[in-house]
């Protein structure tokens, strides 16, 4: 338990003791939300405002101060003064960090875990990428969000799966399939794969303004492919293979990998049940020749679920989809990380979902994020400016071995750790702001090694391990905690307390940037102990404690980059 929640607990129990009758009393989980640290520490290290508790006492807010501070120091666990209608709270420093030290020895590099998901399961919908299509600084969002929530729940013991939910059905493809016999290679989509696949469906456009026939034999190519026609079948089946070949150059990349990719068209045999149970369940009403569900009442417009022709749709898909995952993996919670723009899409089929009366509709999360630009520039397939994630991935490895070149000519292994830093920087930025905030990506950001950056963090991690090396055996030594009283050791202390309930917000809002916040408040905070104090010097007690410190912040720092994908170099 971090000590704010003690002091909330602590501080509970005495009003309750106090006051054992009274109504309308905040409990201690309120108690911990008002807690606050003040800005002059000689004002304490924690307070406490009285003020909520004037009312259900009738009384003035200096006095319960008082009276509940008098009841605080019979404990024992930190001295606490009123002040104005505030207790303010001084722990005792030394003994803080000796039970923040004993429990990050105990749990190692658990340190944060927690088992509160045992038995539980997430499903988490992510990067869920289109096939034909390249892959694009855009679904980088999606992929990293994904990713590090994964991490996150598997840290806090729920079972998790990763989709990546394929964008590979529609009508699209059969023009592409329709392209490839008319046009195609096969060399050239080998060696050339999506651009190639780009081209013929480029094509097939241009050839079908001169000749409209073309339309109708892109349409009846697809309706091979949902027949399962065994030639259509098995070129379609060669562009996705092509396509996912392409991806996992990425996902390797950033270290990425799915339990399962079971995308749309896995669910072309499992929609016709969906929409049997809509009719009998008298959710399905015409509208303009096709089949929708009507959600004015949710003042919502109608989720279509069959067109005219009897096609089903998106919606449908992702109907039959949350039913399927349900069914196979029993989920507490399915996360759908999406960009925003299909906010509605998700409120229409989660909605549709409880209207056929399946009370797990409330677990079903749509995880929105922002857009992200480019040095300032949005990045719109129309005007060509895509820039791609492979080749974003690649300048930034090529930028950070050109840094470390100039910085630290003699390392080891310059270039394995040029790979971490350099996607570790591309990682951190995506992951670094509010996931609904939009993001612009800037290499001078991005790769600054003194501001707030991915690089940044590792290098205090490298510092961590730099220290740890130089220092000597402390084995039979007993550290002397009161070494780590001074102000610095104690916000680095406090930061890192309060680390497994940042994990556990993380979790709950669904919001890495959480982690990689307090990694950075992290790093900051050891790195001015690091300028402040001098570490190896000292009796060997003194250094003990010192070093311990600084084995927890590397502790700390490697489990927080983890979580959000990144890696640790040990040496930068
Ligand atoms: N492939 C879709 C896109 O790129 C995202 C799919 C998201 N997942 C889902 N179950 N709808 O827009």
């Amino acid at each position: 338990m971090d000590m704010m929640t003690r002091i909330a607990a602590l501080t509970a129990d005495c009003i309750k003791a106090l006051w054992p009758d009274a109504e309308g009393l905040p409990a201690a989980e309120e108690i911990r939300g008002l807690l606050a640290v003040p800005p002059d520490p000689a004002l304490g290290d924690y307070a406490f405002p009285c003020f909520r508790l004037a009312k259900p006492l009738r009384s003035a807010p200096p006095k319960i101060a008082e009276a509940i501070c008098g009841a605080w120091q019979a404990t024992g666990t930190a001295s606490v003064q009123p002040v104005n209608g505030y207790m303010n709270f001084f722990l005792n420093r030394a003994n803080f960090a000796a039970e923040i030290m004993a429990e990050l020895s105990e749990k190692g590099d658990r340190f944060g875990s927690s088992d509160e998901g045992s038995g539980k399961t997430v499903c988490l919908d992510y990067s869920s990428i289109n096939i034909a299509k390249r892959f694009h600084i855009g679904h980088l969002s999606t992929t990293m969000i994904g990713h590090s929530l994964k991490r996150i729940f598997e840290f806090l013991g729920y079972k998790t799966v990763g989709i990546n939910h394929l964008g590979d059905w529609g009508t699209q493809f059969g023009k592409m399939v329709c392209a490839y016999k008319k046009w195609g290679n096969k060399e050239d989509v080998e060696k050339r794969g999506i651009d190639a696949m780009t081209e013929l469906y480029v094509r097939f456009h241009q050839e079908a303004e001169k000749d409209p026939a073309l339309e109708d034999e892109g349409r009846a190519w697809f309706k091979k492919i949902e027949d399962n026609d065994p030639e259509a079948m098995e070129i379609f089946r060669w562009f996705k293979e092509v396509t996912l070949k392409d991806a996992a150059k990425v996902y390797d990349k950033l270290g990425v990998s799915f339990d399962s990719y079971a995308g749309e068209s896995f669910y072309n045999d499992k929609m016709e049940p969906v929409v049997r149970m809509l009719k009998e369940k008298g959710l399905l009403v015409e509208s303009q020749g096709a089949q929708v569900v009507d959600l004015e009442e949710d003042n919502m417009p109608p989720c279509l679920i069959l067109k005219s022709d009897g096609a089903t749709i998106y919606a449908t898909r992702d109907l039959a989809a949350a039913i399927y995952r349900q069914d196979t993996y029993h989920f507490d919670k399915c996360l759908y990380v999406v960009a925003y723009q299909q906010d509605l899409h998700f409120r229409q089929v989660f909605r549709v979902l409880e209207k056929m009366g399946y009370p797990w509709a409330k677990n079903c999360v749509h995880v929105a994020f922002g857009m992200i630009s480019f040095e300032g520039e949005a990045l719109s397939t129309r005007k060509g400016n895509v820039v791609l994630l492979e080749d974003l991935l690649d300048q930034a490895v090529e930028k950070a071995l050109a840094i470390i070149e100039e910085k630290s000519p003699g390392l080891p292994n310059k270039e394995e750790v040029a790979r971490q830093v350099g996607i570790g920087a591309v990682i951190y930025t995506d992951l670094s702001n509010n996931r609904i905030k939009d993001i612009d990506f800037r290499w001078d950001r991005a790769l600054n090694f003194d501001g707030e950056s991915g690089p940044y963090v590792q290098y205090t991690h490298a510092r961590c391990c730099s220290v740890l090396r130089k220092a000597p055996d402390f084995t039979g030594v007993t550290p002397d905690w009161s070494a780590l009283t001074d102000d610095e050791a104690q916000a680095l202390l406090r930061l890192i307390s309060r680390f497994p309930d940042v994990i556990r917000d993380a979790a709950d809002k669904y919001e890495p940037s959480m982690v990689t916040r307090a990694v950075t408040d992290i790093a900051q905070a050891y790195n001015k102990y690091y300028y402040e104090h001098r570490i190896l010097d000292g009796e060997p007690a003194q250094a003990a404690a010192r070093v311990a410190l600084t084995g927890a912040a590397r502790q700390v720092i490697k489990t927080g980059l983890y979580l959000i994908g990144i890696e640790a170099p040990e040496r930068m």
